[in-house]
């Protein structure tokens, strides 16, 4: 137990990642403590305006010493194993992002008898989908919850079926819960037994606000103005 090459808590779940390719963004969430790992895709990437994979994830890898995932471009096996073979070597800590396709599974096959064969299979929709992946050798199987809970289907359940289903049969495939919107959505995370969950860096910032805290710490300080006068220190 404590800090390792693979998240701040090794061997304690569940580690907490943030979705986001937004290199300020981890470095606050990195300065809180609690932060473990980092998930991008091209879209963060568009949105935090750089299209040099390389830089910004180990930019990311520098500021947070865990893992870090970085996604492929190719749709077919040969060029995802050729840009997997490039990504994984950046550095220890980076881990091959493969979508859930039948190219994607072949890739997935081939890259994880590498010995730093690091896959997060990604675009995950249904527990089949998370199966084969487990079998084909992914280290983490992505369950996007947030775009079929806005699709009008229940995300989480995925979540809870994929768990069930490892641990029935022993894969040793972690479940990432991923497209997270809400906080809400972090706390059934975590009750349906997710490994690891990726929130956005807004849904960190709101998992640790209360406006009761903030009430409770205003009335605390309020009080003792009250008996020490103002600017004493206990
Ligand atoms: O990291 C991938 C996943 O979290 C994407 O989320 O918000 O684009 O559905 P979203």
């Amino acid at each position: 137990m404590g800090a390792g090459p693979f998240g701040v808590w090794e061997g304690i779940v569940a580690l907490l990642f943030l979705d986001t390719a937004d290199v300020n963004e981890v470095r606050q969430a990195a300065a809180w403590g609690v932060l473990d790992g980092v998930t991008t895709n091209p879209t963060l990437m568009m949105r935090a305006g750089t299209a040099d994979l390389k830089a910004t994830t180990l930019e990311i890898v520098n500021i947070v010493q865990g893992p870090v995932s970085a996604e492929v471009i190719s749709t077919d096996a040969e060029g995802m194993i050729a840009e997997a073979r490039e990504i994984l070597n950046w550095s220890e800590h980076v881990f091959v992002k493969i979508p859930c396709t039948v190219e994607g599974l072949k890739a997935i096959r081939e890259i994880s008898r590498w010995p730093n064969g690091r896959i997060n299979a990604t675009l995950i929709f249904s527990p089949l989908q998370a199966y084969l992946v487990a079998k084909a050798g992914a280290t983490y199987a992505s369950i996007f919850v947030g775009r079929m809970d806005d699709a009008g289907l229940d995300g989480m359940e995925v979540v809870r079926q994929t768990r069930a289903i490892f641990d029935r049969y022993g894969f040793p495939c972690q479940v990432l819960a991923a497209s997270i919107r809400h906080p809400a959505h972090v706390v059934e995370a975590l009750l349906a037994g997710a490994d690891i969950i990726t929130v956005p860096f807004g849904v960190l910032q709101q998992m640790v606000r209360s406006p009761f805290t903030d009430a409770g710490l205003e009335r605390f300080l309020a009080d003792w103005r009250k008996v020490a006068g103002a600017g004493n220190r206990p």
